[in-house]
């Protein structure tokens, strides 16, 4: 039966790993052969005796794990030399972050890999367990509270003390996907005082049912603002200046703002602008999950807190799944094991069937080629 790789992340501060002691022994019972590079796990606290009592071998570099592998198990798109160590012909899956990663997705070609996309993983009905933008999402939803919590100085509960009241804490999540609806959660949870926006109007039952208030122009442009895949479109400069004098009063109000906004393909929508996060209260806080696709917030950095002239911080942390690695692998490597059974033919043989709707869909590179429609010229 076919090997699959499973190597060390390389890209700086990835603590996750594609595959956990539970995957692998659900992978190798499905007739697999695993090879996990040594220290792989680390980040997500796994040891290789962890991935060896599972029933993986332990390669000593990422070069021996890949070197025999006809399938490559990665988080975030692999490294050049990981690419150039791959048999041809080798299957590879990953985050691989396609859009944006375009020299590894041409490299992965050449190397004449067929390399699959999770994050083109179509969200269909059979493919939720695969869904792993939502599983990280999720995380990042839940982390993103938790980071702006620790970075604000006061509390989110409303406590009724001997010494008098701390009033509960004001959260506003922008964006309200799958990161956002767990942001609300949390919030809620924490016992702070939450309201929401997004621009699909699917979204607003969801906000209430999770006992937040939603805030939004709901003009026509809205009524039309979900595509068929269920994204939201890129607004027009009219409504996003009407959407821009909605929050701004709101905004001012806030102690914590997380924003989560994106539009599949395109730089995340500017949301808050400099003169609102001048606005806010000195030790408020803002947490730009959009950072790596440019931010939702003016004055983000990212990998940066960023202090601004009346005391507001602005979060700029990239990767949150990564600062919660052991359940954000757990969550990976259970869609990537799910993905892999999609490699099996009805007789269990390894036989991948690319015209699958799964796999066809998040295919992005084959017989030496780009393939995925989105990603040619
Ligand atoms: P995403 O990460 O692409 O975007 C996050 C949020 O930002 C979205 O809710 C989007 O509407 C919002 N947004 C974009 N521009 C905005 C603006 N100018 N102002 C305010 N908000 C803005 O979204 P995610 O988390 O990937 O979810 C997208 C959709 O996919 C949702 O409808 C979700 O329910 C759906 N979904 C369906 C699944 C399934 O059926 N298997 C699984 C997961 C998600």
């Amino acid at each position: 039966m076919a090997v699959i790789a499973v190597t060390k992340e390389r890209k700086s501060g990835e603590t996750r790993v594609a595959a956990t002691p539970e995957t692998v022994k659900k992978l190798v019972a499905a007739g697999f052969e695993l090879v996990v590079e040594t220290g792989a796990g680390l980040g997500a606290s796994i040891a290789d005796a962890d991935y060896e009592a599972a029933g993986a071998k332990i390669a000593k570099t990422a070069k021996d794990a890949i070197a025999k592998a006809d399938v490559l198990f990665k988080v975030r798109a692999p490294e050049a030399d990981e690419v150039k160590a791959l048999k041809s012909g080798a299957y590879v899956v990953a985050l691989l972050n396609a859009f944006n990663e375009k020299a590894t997705v041409e490299a992965l070609a050449k190397q004449g890999a067929t390399a699959f996309a999770m994050e083109f993983v179509p969200r269909i009905t059979r493919a939720q367990v695969m869904d792993a933008l939502s599983s990280q999402a999720n995380l990042a939803g839940y982390r993103a509270v938790i980071e702006g919590a620790e970075a604000y100085g006061k509390a989110l509960p409303m406590m009724m003390t001997a010494a008098g009241t701390v009033a509960p804490a004001k959260v506003f999540i922008m964006g309200v996907g799958v990161a956002g609806l767990q942001a609300i959660a949390t919030a809620r949870r924490l016992g702070a005082v939450v309201t929401a926006t997004d621009v699909r109007p699917a979204t607003k039952e969801q906000v209430e049912s999770l006992g937040a208030k939603f805030i939004a122009v709901e003009d026509e442009e809205f009524a039309n603002a979900q595509t068929e895949g269920g994204y939201a479109k890129e607004m027009s400069a009219a409504y996003q200046a009407k959407q821009a004098e909605l929050v701004s009063g709101h905004i001012a109000k806030q102690d914590i703002v997380i924003t989560t906004a994106l539009i599949p393909g395109r730089p995340a929508p500017k949301l808050v602008s400099a003169a609102q996060v001048a606005s806010m209260k000195s030790g408020s806080v803002l947490v730009d999950l959009a950072i790596e696709q440019g931010g939702n917030v003016e004055g983000a950095k990212l990998g940066e807190v960023a202090v601004t002239k009346n005391g507001v911080k602005i979060l700029g942390v990239p990767n949150l799944p990564a600062r919660i690695s052991a359940d954000s692998s757990a969550l990976y490597a259970r869609n990537l094991l799910a993905f892999a059974e999609l490699f099996k033919n009805k007789e269990g043989a390894f036989a991948p069937d690319l015209e699958d709707e799964i796999l066809k869909a998040s295919l992005v590179t084959h017989g030496g080629a780009v393939v995925h429609p989105s990603l040619k010229a």
